[in-house]
């Protein structure tokens, strides 16, 4: 008993200690634009393969202002990612697809790759991130945002529909080889025209 005692002691002592560490490290979150001569390096294990095709044209993107990169930081480390389009530009190989078109003309914009280190999910980054990236839209007068995300994924669309982002309809884009899509989109601005950051 009373090593079992022990052991339940020592798993209670690593919580609170895991606890802490969190806590401590959360605190130290930075959402900010993505650097791109510096955080390349530290960016690359939240990019898959396409991700890192794609990198010199939304490097280009970025330079015309037609894209946005924020990341997460803590500690040094960059913990989550987010990009915004806010012109489609056709050396990012956008198959074609009405939705995807639609959030990058006319003063909308389309947030792709929204993603969290997977040990720190569900301790607001996302949130901090969605944020970061419908702030600096909103600032540059965007009205609407969308975004796709899978029908299955059901913990990304609990995410979006708790931010605020509606549902518009489910499509099955060339690019899902077939996958279910659901398109979400959410306003820029409230209906008085006031900033909804
Ligand atoms: C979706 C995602 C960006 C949310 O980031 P996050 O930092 O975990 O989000 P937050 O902590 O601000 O909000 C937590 C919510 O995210 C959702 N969520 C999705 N996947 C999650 C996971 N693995 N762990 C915890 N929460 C998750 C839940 O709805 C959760 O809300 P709940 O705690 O009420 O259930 C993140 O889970 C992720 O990177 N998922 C994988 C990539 C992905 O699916 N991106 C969306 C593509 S459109």
């Amino acid at each position: 008993m009373a090593a079992a005692g022990g052991l339940l002691a020592d798993a209670a002592f690593e919580s609170v200690v895991e606890v802490a560490d969190v806590r401590k490290r959360m605190s130290e979150l930075e959402i900010r634009k993505l650097n791109w001569a510096a955080d390349l390096h530290a960016l690359d294990p939240l990019l898959d393969d396409r991700d890192r095709q794609r990198l010199p044209a939304l490097w280009q993107c970025a330079q015309d202002d037609d894209a946005q990169v924020h990341v997460a930081e803590i500690d040094g480390r960059i913990v989550g990612r987010i990009t915004t389009h806010y012109r489609l530009r056709s050396e990012m190989g956008w198959l074609p697809d009405a939705d995807t078109e639609r959030f990058q003309s006319e003063g909308n914009a389309y947030i792709e790759t929204l993603m969290v280190q997977d040990d720190l999910r569900g301790k607001g980054i996302g949130k901090h991130l969605l944020d970061a990236a419908i702030s600096s839209g909103v600032s540059r007068g965007i009205t609407l945002f969308g975004l796709h995300t899978d029908e299955g994924n059901s913990g990304a669309r609990r995410f979006y529909e708790r931010e605020g982002w509606t549902l518009l309809h489910i499509v099955s884009p060339v690019w899902s080889n077939g996958s279910p899509m659901c398109v979400y989109a959410r306003a820029g601005k409230s209906e008085k025209g006031s900033r909804d950051e």
